[in-house]
């Protein structure tokens, strides 16, 4: 049994756990997994190779021989066969190819083992849709992140924007839905809350208290 200590935080897009995720693993000194990052680069590599997503055995394959490295070209970076991809996987683009992969069962059994194997110690932040449910059922901590569609959609425009990326808040609002409808209710894996996990809705919340929230829930497990 791995004991290195797991916090998972899973929720929409926009609810804040890609920001709440990277200030707890820096408080803590742990690692980070942003697994929302690993669709994506898996979405836009198919797009690349012009794989279809209806075959679900060449999106695995893709997905089991992805050459995917965090940090190479600077903090929070992420690169595809050695290139930058860190903008390309957060355009519109990368965020539907990404929802659409992570609804391919076999893709995501293939992206599985390279998500545990960031479980390293001291220990692991892990942010997502399913850490708390499917890859870290055992961890010491599992939160749930929620907010409101409108307030979730404009943080996305607000990111994109300082980002220097074209976005649209209307537009931004319509994705937003229909990416919470696919990934909700897939058959695999859906985005659903762990049973032991504590819901904090931050639609109200500033980053600080949330952050703060959840450092008091890890010293409390
Ligand atoms: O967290 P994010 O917005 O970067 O995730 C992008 C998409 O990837 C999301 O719409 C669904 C998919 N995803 C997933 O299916 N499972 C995860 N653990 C993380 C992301």
């Amino acid at each position: 049994m791995n004991k290195v200590p797991v916090i998972a935080i899973d929720g929409p897009s926009g609810s804040g756990k890609g920001t709440i995720a990277s200030r707890i693993a820096e408080t803590l000194g742990f690692s980070l997994l942003d697994s929302g990052a690993l669709y994506r680069v898996l979405g836009i590599a198919c797009h690349r190779h012009n794989t279809a997503l209806s075959d679900s055995s060449a999106v695995a394959s893709l997905a089991r021989n992805l050459d995917i490295q965090f940090g190479l070209s600077g903090e929070g970076s992420v690169s595809l066969d050695g290139e930058d991809v860190s903008l390309a996987i957060r355009t519109d683009l990368g965020s539907d190819m990404a929802s659409k992969v992570g609804a391919i069962e076999a893709a995501r059994e293939a992206l599985f083992q390279r998500q545990l194997d960031f479980r390293v110690a001291p220990g692991l932040v892990a942010d997502g849709r399913d850490m708390g449910t499917t890859v870290f059922p055992d961890a010491a901590l599992k939160i749930f992140l929620t907010a409101s569609l409108e307030a979730r959609a404009e943080r996305r425009y607000k990111q994109l924007i300082a980002k220097g990326i074209d976005a649209i808040l209307p537009a931004l609002l319509r994705d937003l839905k229909e990416r919470d409808r696919r990934d909700s209710e897939r058959t695999v894996s859906p985005l659903k809350p762990a049973e032991d996990a504590i819901v904090i809705d931050t639609t109200d919340l500033t980053i600080e208290t949330v952050v703060k929230k959840v450092l008091e829930c890890y010293s409390a497990a």
